[in-house]
């Protein structure tokens, strides 16, 4: 069977490779002293709320499951729009709010919507995979921009201007960042912005991990600088609701009824069901208990990252969002007689039973040095990671 260029150019997951060798692992050593400790999922280990949970049965029963208008029931984006209000003190009016099925539907829908063939986009490495294989699949072409520390792992305007060619389309940035959990500072985004916009591009900001900042001075969405950047959100992260597969873009006013026929023919709309059940996730009750939760990311960040910084593995920059910890893993490779994250990841999970991600899959520049924690893991299981790398580096 001939197989598309377009499927081709798409490289495999490397993270989905390290989880199977860790379930085959996790198996074997189940009923061991050391049973398997996975800190290399992105996922929190927290459910949906009761209420939202409620609502969904409540859906179910009622037969409210037929298809919702394309661009999501209408409620939900009044809720989603109050809740930019609420908490960012932004106005973004519903109108501008398209519900979509994860944010990897909006981030398609948005490839789509700008990208033709052999267009640019700018993003930083390292970066969430899956958002340059979007851009990819849309025929574009996603450019790469190694980043530093100093930088927070992401884009700078400076950058951005010197990248740009005849072919540059936009920039594409996740802020807070998978794999590093550090923002953008908003006016270096303002800056970015600024050069975008002269040079007639677009700016698509990623803000899956906005819910989860714990820091005002970044935990502010890219829609209070300009109505023009488009922003990609989801109820998977802060709303605890991976499975049920639903998030939301904000877009402005002129590209609503572009993406509005793309998603009428690509998905004809996201889950009726989440959407329903997501309208509780605004409730008062919800809220409390969401950030609850965010207090706890916190503080397993609080506990995870000083220890990792005590046995050697460097986290050059404190995240400030999100559940993950990029750490240097060079001297605690050469403790373990191995060399690079790749071998470092796999000695890992051999010796002490740790599931982690290494740095392949996110880019290219340093990726070799570095290794992705996730903290979305029980406080528990994190004390247990420690005690054995402790026992293994200390
Ligand atoms: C930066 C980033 N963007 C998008 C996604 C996709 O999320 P969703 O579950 O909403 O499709 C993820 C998932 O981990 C992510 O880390």
């Amino acid at each position: 069977m001939k197989i598309s260029t377009r499927a081709q150019r798409i490289e495999p997951f490397y993270v989905m490779e390290v989880a199977k060798a860790a379930q085959a692992l996790a198996r074997e050593v189940a009923d061991t002293r050391e049973p398997m400790v996975f800190l290399n999922i992105g996922e929190p280990d927290f459910t949906a709320p009761p209420l939202v949970q409620e609502a969904a049965q409540r859906a179910i029963q009622s037969g409210a499951t037929q298809y919702t208008p394309s661009l999501g029931l209408e409620p939900l984006r009044e809720r989603i729009s109050g809740w930019y209000a609420q908490r960012f003190g932004v106005d973004v009016p519903a109108r501008r709010i398209v519900v979509t099925a994860g944010a990897s539907a909006a981030l398609q829908l948005a490839c789509l919507a700008l990208i033709d063939a052999g267009d640019e986009i700018l993003m930083p490495d390292p970066s969430y995979p899956c958002n340059r294989h979007f851009v990819s699949a849309a025929e574009g072409k996603a450019v790469l921009i190694p980043t530093t520390a100093a930088e927070r792992f992401q884009l700078s305007a400076d950058k951005v201007r010197a990248a740009w060619n005849a072919q540059t389309r936009g920039v594409l940035l996740a802020s807070p960042s998978n794999p590093t959990g550090t923002s953008i500072a908003p006016d270096e985004l303002r800056r970015i912005h600024a050069v975008v916009q002269e040079r007639g591009g677009v700016t698509i900001v990623d803000e899956i991990y906005l819910g989860l900042g714990y820091d005002d001075a970044f935990a502010q969405t890219a829609l209070a600088i300009d109505e023009n950047i488009i922003s990609i959100n989801s109820f998977s992260k802060y709303f605890n609701m991976t499975g049920w597969r639903l998030g939301w873009m904000v877009v402005p006013d002129a590209l609503v009824p572009v993406v509005e026929r793309l998603a009428q023919n690509l998905f004809i709309c996201a889950s009726t069901v989440s959407q329903h059940a997501a309208l509780a996730c605004f409730e008062q009750g919800s809220i409390a208990e969401y950030e609850r939760r965010r207090a706890e990311f916190k503080a397993r960040r609080d506990y995870f990252i000083p220890q990792l910084q005590a046995l050697g593995l460097d986290v050059p920059v404190q995240p400030d969002g999100a559940f993950y910890a990029w750490a240097d893993c060079t001297h605690a490779a050469h403790k373990l007689g191995v060399q690079g994250s790749w071998d470092f990841a796999y000695e890992l999970m051999r010796r002490a039973h740790i599931a982690i991600t290494p740095g392949r899959d996110f880019g290219m520049a340093d990726t070799q040095r570095f290794v992705r924690f996730s903290t979305a893991s029980s406080m528990a299981q994190l004390q247990e990671a420690v005690a054995r790398l402790r026992a293994l580096l200390g």
